[in-house]
């Protein structure tokens, strides 16, 4: 690493920067799931810090990025409470991270630091090194006993319900020999084909779709429902084995015998006898990489003799034994033929460019964003050009450059519309907003046609019809809202092409089925911008109808589970529109779900209206414990409040929850207290297996 020349109080101010800018980045890869960071300028910012710290050892905080492995646990007070919902355990052995470099170099230094420190005589184990999320498994005779999160290195999360779901990791091990308990560790990680699929059925649902394979396989393996999770089609692959008195004396030996029980273990490792051979191993899979279904963000370089790893050990955020060389993120240059100005159901208008196409990391890429105006204009791109696209951190890929050695003569700069592509509105920009959009929300037949699309899809209302239907529909001007669709008349139907007697009746009668669809359905059917299905679910439970959304306040909104201050602004700001009001009152007249089903049974009145914020371990699981709180007439909220009515702590609350409720003088009631409230038996103490930390 190169000195740093820096003075003291610049090095300190720089410092200070650096761990504040490592932490955020931390936190919106582990936690947010939306990294905002490249993996490579995060990597530069590390070694940055490390560089500092090691001129000046004083400035290492207590908590440096540099010496703590990011955590996926989310312990903020923010909106994304999902993880709080997984009960957590400590692991047996620290879940570290892995020293890193972009420079083969370094590798070599790497094996010669660890020559001096073993001898020469040893063999190193070379693997992918997969773009996930870490698991840590633990197998109990032969039985998949806890699959834990990485966490934040000492605990994670018990994501054992979710990990049975997932195809390849078997419940029970196959063949023999296998130690009557261990752990083994590895990556859940999503093929390009599976993060293909869903980000086209979230982005149908106008969902936000996920930026990359790997935070859609952390994303995932945090759902709390067990068959969503395995309609994700997430896989697992396994690359380090833990446990008391193992009997392997190689890596190689403890994969190979995993993988005779049917644990998955990659084909893809090999064993090199010389640091040539390990750069060869690099080298080949920096190109080949691209054949495969999966992401690899680099290879990881292990010393393959156990006695040897164990002489290394490890410092407190790496083992000493291993190292990883990562890849530089995948290019490809291709030729820009044409641009599209896309106009969405919510109006925003996208350039995106039509390719040559061209393969890139596992998939042909034929279109790429040019996200805005001032992205175009900074890459100074003319149709015709030859562009690189890369995938990055991104949803669909981007275009990163010109190549400007290759503009030819025929090259023409593009023109980003004044006016909508559709409609001919003049486009308008909102002051710090990136995008041009068209105002024209209600006379816009794309913005019309797509809210109507969206409306009737799978996840809405679940009509039976397509794009195709809906724009004959609307351009014989039969219907122009969602409520016109209920009054479609078989006759009218008749008009469309193609549509006989059959087609007509199949069509109405799922119009009839549609008004059962449940209000959290209806709600997301409604188009609110960034009201998914998930958060559309959320809102529903927490109100109950629509009366109460429509008037719910800012604050009431940011109540609800994973409903943060930009989804609160559109949600106020959409029933804020009289026409959306009118839009939900002809719908309540066709005879649409407007509200959430009583619960099945009403126990009592106990808790009668009230919030409350349940945080620790009982003796019976939260969701259990949140059921009951609903049943006997409250409300579950995530975050305490002034409004709190009280805070339901188990064993181990968040210490945050508890300070806040402790300020604002929320009560904080046990488990106990909470069962003598709603006049209930405690329940049984659970089995052991349910209540007991592992070790
Ligand atoms: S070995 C003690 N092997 O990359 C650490 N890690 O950036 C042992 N990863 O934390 C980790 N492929 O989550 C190892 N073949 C592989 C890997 C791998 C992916 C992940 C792992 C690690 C991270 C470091």
């Amino acid at each position: 690493m190169n000195p740093v020349r820096m003075d003291f109080k610049t090095a300190s101010e720089r410092a200070l920067e650096l761990n504040a800018l490592l932490k955020e980045a931390n936190r919106l890869y582990y936690v947010e799931n939306a990294p905002q960071m490249s993996d490579f300028d995060y990597d530069m910012f590390m070694k940055e810090l490390a560089a500092i710290e090691a001129e000046y050892p004083v400035l290492m905080a207590p908590d440096s990025p540099t010496q703590k492995v990011g955590s996926d646990l989310d312990e903020s007070l923010s909106k994304s409470l999902r993880n709080s919902e997984f009960r957590q355990f400590e692991h047996r052995y620290p879940m570290l991270s892995l020293g890193n470099t972009y420079n083969i170099g370094e590798v070599a230094d790497f094996a010669a630091r660890a020559a001096r420190d073993i001898g020469p005589g040893f063999t190193y184990s070379c693997e992918l090194k997969f773009d996930g999320t870490a698991i840590c498994l633990t197998y109990r005779q032969g039985r998949l006993y806890r699959a834990l999160t990485r966490g934040d290195g000492t605990k994670g999360d018990d994501v054992t319900a979710n990990a049975l779901r997932i195809k390849n990791i078997p419940q029970r091990l196959i063949g023999s020999g296998w130690p009557e308990e261990f752990e083994i560790r590895g990556e859940i990680y999503m093929p390009y084909d599976d993060f293909d699929r869903l980000n086209a059925e979230r982005l149908e649902a106008e969902e936000l779709p996920f930026a990359n394979p790997r935070n859609a396989a952390s994303g995932s393996l945090k759902l709390l429902d067990p068959d969503e999770v395995a309609h994700r089609g997430l896989e697992c692959t396994l690359y380090h084995m833990l446990g008391e008195n193992l009997p392997f004396n190689t890596h190689k030996e403890a994969l190979d015998a995993a993988r005779s029980w049917g644990l998955p273990v990659s084909d893809k490792s090999r064993i090199c006898t010389s640091i040539e051979e390990v750069e060869d191993f690099i080298t080949s899979w920096d190109s080949d990489r691209k054949y495969l279904p999966f992401a690899t963000d680099g290879i990881v370089i292990k010393v393959n003799e156990l006695p040897y790893q164990q002489e290394l050990g490890y410092t407190s955020k790496f083992p000493r034994w291993a190292v990883a060389y990562k890849f530089k993120a995948e290019q490809a240059l291709t030729q820009l033929i044409s641009i599209d100005y896309q106009v969405g159901r919510t109006g925003a208008v996208t350039p995106v460019a039509n390719l040559e196409p061209v393969q890139l990391s596992g998939t042909v890429v034929k279109r790429a964003s040019l996200h805005n105006l001032d992205q175009m204009d900074l890459l100074d791109v003319r149709i015709g050009d030859f562009v690189y696209v890369e995938k990055g951190g991104e949803i669909i890929p981007k275009i990163t450059g010109i190549e400007e050695s290759r503009r030819g003569l025929g090259v023409t700069r593009p023109v980003f519309p004044s006016v909508c592509p559709d409609c001919g509105t003049p486009l308008l920009r909102d002051e710090g907003e990136a995008k041009h959009f068209c105002p024209n929300s209600t006379g816009c037949p794309m913005q019309i046609k797509g809210r109507l699309i969206h409306f009737i899809s799978r996840k809405a209302m679940n009509v039976l019809a397509g794009d195709a239907t809906i724009d004959q529909m609307y351009n014989l001007s039969l219907v122009r809202y969602p409520s016109d669709l209920y009054r479609l008349t078989k006759e009218q139907l008749l008009l469309l092409d193609g549509w006989k007697e059959r087609s007509a009746e199949r069509f109405l009668q799922s119009l009839t089925e549609s008004r059962q669809v449940s209000f959290d359905h209806v709600l997301f059917a409604l188009g609110i911008r960034y009201v998914g299905e998930t958060t559309a679910k959320a809102i529903a439970a927490h109100f109950g109808n629509i009366d109460a959304i429509m008037s719910a306040t800012r604050e009431q909104l940011l109540e609800v589970d994973t409903v943060g201050e930009v989804i609160a602004d559109s949600v106020t700001d959409f029933f804020s529109k009289d026409i959306n009001r009118e839009i939900v009152a002809s719908l309540k007249e066709a005879g649409l779900r407007f509200e959430m089903e009583a619960p099945a049974s009403k126990a009592s009145d106990a808790l009668a209206g009230a919030s409350v914020v349940v945080s620790g371990n009982f003796s019976i699981s939260r969701e259990e414990m949140k059921d009951l709180i609903v049943v006997n007439g409250g409300r579950n909220s995530s975050s305490v409040s002034a409004k709190t009515g009280f805070l339901l702590a188990g064993s181990k609350p968040g210490p945050e929850k508890v300070k806040k409720a402790e300020s604002l003088g929320v009560r904080i009631v046990g488990e106990d207290d909470f069962f003598e409230m709603i006049g209930h038996e405690s329940p049984a103490p659970a089995s052991e297996e349910g209540q007991m930390t592992l070790f």
